[in-house]
């Protein structure tokens, strides 16, 4: 084994040339290891004589000390060396300009419903929903549409497929929110008053009309509920809605199966030189039907027409956003042009609350 000095030398140097830290805990090891070089040396104190020991100790733990120092001072330069290197190559500019990032944008439609949602709830409206996939049974028979009713075959359904062999009538995409009315009647009881935003489907295609648009349903049932409330109601959706207050409605006597009597209503508006605009010129564009429920459709949901009654609507949520905001054609609604979205779209941030107004 080397002698005490030229460990040393030998530690020394070869520490102050380690590369990186690996090479430098290698040489930790060698010399300071359980099974190091000085620690076997000072190991073998034990079986000298005094007399040795005190030359051979003080010795020995000078030198450990100086290789123990010498060790940390290359692990501190190794280290400023890496901390510079990374300083080099992890710069940043902080002067360069961001990169943009597109935000998409709210589609009328959830604007409307959104809009609508505040509006009603202000009005003690909640919302109640339903499946868009419905039974027969709640969208036609216990809405007072018996099978061989003319209305299932106005409504231009969307059946959905049964297996062969299995003569269930199959279920339908819903037609209208209007089966919300029995679910909801059935989970809430009387009184009630809830809106049923959502999708509704039926084969029909043109600058009105979409195989899948949105309505809102809304019912309202109490004891002593009239025509008179559902009027307005209605009325002052539609000041709140289309904030303008000369909106016109015209009610017009009309038939469905759920309700009696029962009401259309329309909206004056315009379409000149392809501009829809409401509340003047002398188009009318129909955005509802209405009517007191029918007393099969209350024993339906599970309330008793003696003791119950109450209005409903069904409104045309797309219809409603064309008019307001100004959008000629329903079909573009629903093709994802973006151009048509960055047009017609709105700011994520562009909630409509009531105190703030509900304009853009
Ligand atoms: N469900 C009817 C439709 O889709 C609208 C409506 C709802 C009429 C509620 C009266 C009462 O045309």
């Amino acid at each position: 084994m080397d002698a005490i000095p030229e460990l040393r030398e030998k530690y020394l140097q070869a520490i102050a040339a380690a590369a990186d830290m690996d090479a430098l805990e290698a040489l930790r090891v060698a010399a300071l290891g359980k099974k190091g070089e000085i620690s076997l040396k000072m190991r073998a104190l034990g079986q000298m004589s005094a007399e040795e020991r005190q030359v051979a100790g003080p010795a020995l733990n000078g030198l450990k000390a100086e290789i123990d120092a010498a060790l940390k001072a290359r692990r501190a330069a190794l280290e400023d060396a890496m901390l510079e290197e990374r300083l080099k190559a992890e710069w940043l500019d902080v002067t360069l300009p961001g990169r943009p990032r597109p935000a998409g944008t709210i589609h009328p439609v959830s604007q409307v419903m959104e809009e609508l949602t505040a509006i009603f709830a202000d009005m003690g409206f909640s919302v109640a929903e339903g499946p868009q996939i419905e039974s027969d049974w709640y969208n036609f028979d216990a809405l007072n549409i018996a099978p061989e009713h003319p209305a299932r075959q106005e409504h231009d359904t969307f059946f959905m497929h049964r297996a062969e062999g299995d003569n269930r009538p199959p279920h339908v995409l819903r037609t209208h929110t209007s089966p919300v009315q029995i679910r909801a009647m059935q989970a809430q009881g009387a009184p009630l008053r809830v809106i049923a935003p959502g999708r509704v489907y039926r084969m029909d295609m043109d600058q009105t009309h979409t195989p899948m648009f949105h309505q809102v349903e809304g019912l309202a049932i109490d004891r002593d509920i009239t025509m008179a409330q559902l009027k307005w109601t209605l009325e002052e959706f539609c000041r709140a809605f289309f904030e303008v207050d000369q909106v016109e409605l015209r009610f017009r006597a009309s038939h469905f199966p759920f309700t009696e009597p029962s009401a259309e209503v329309d909206i004056r508006c315009s379409w000149e030189g392809g501009q829809l605009k409401i509340g003047e010129g002398n188009d009318w564009m129909e955005i509802l039907g209405s009517g007191m429920v029918h007393p099969h459709v209350l024993r339906a949901g599970g309330i008793d027409p003696d003791q119950w009654q109450g209005f409903a609507f069904g409104m045309g949520i797309d219809r409603i956003a064309m008019l307001k905001y100004g959008i000629p054609d329903l079909r573009a609604f629903f093709e994802s042009d973006l151009r048509w979205l960055r047009h017609y779209g709105f700011a994520a941030l562009d909630q409509p609350s009531l105190a703030a107004g509900l304009s853009r």
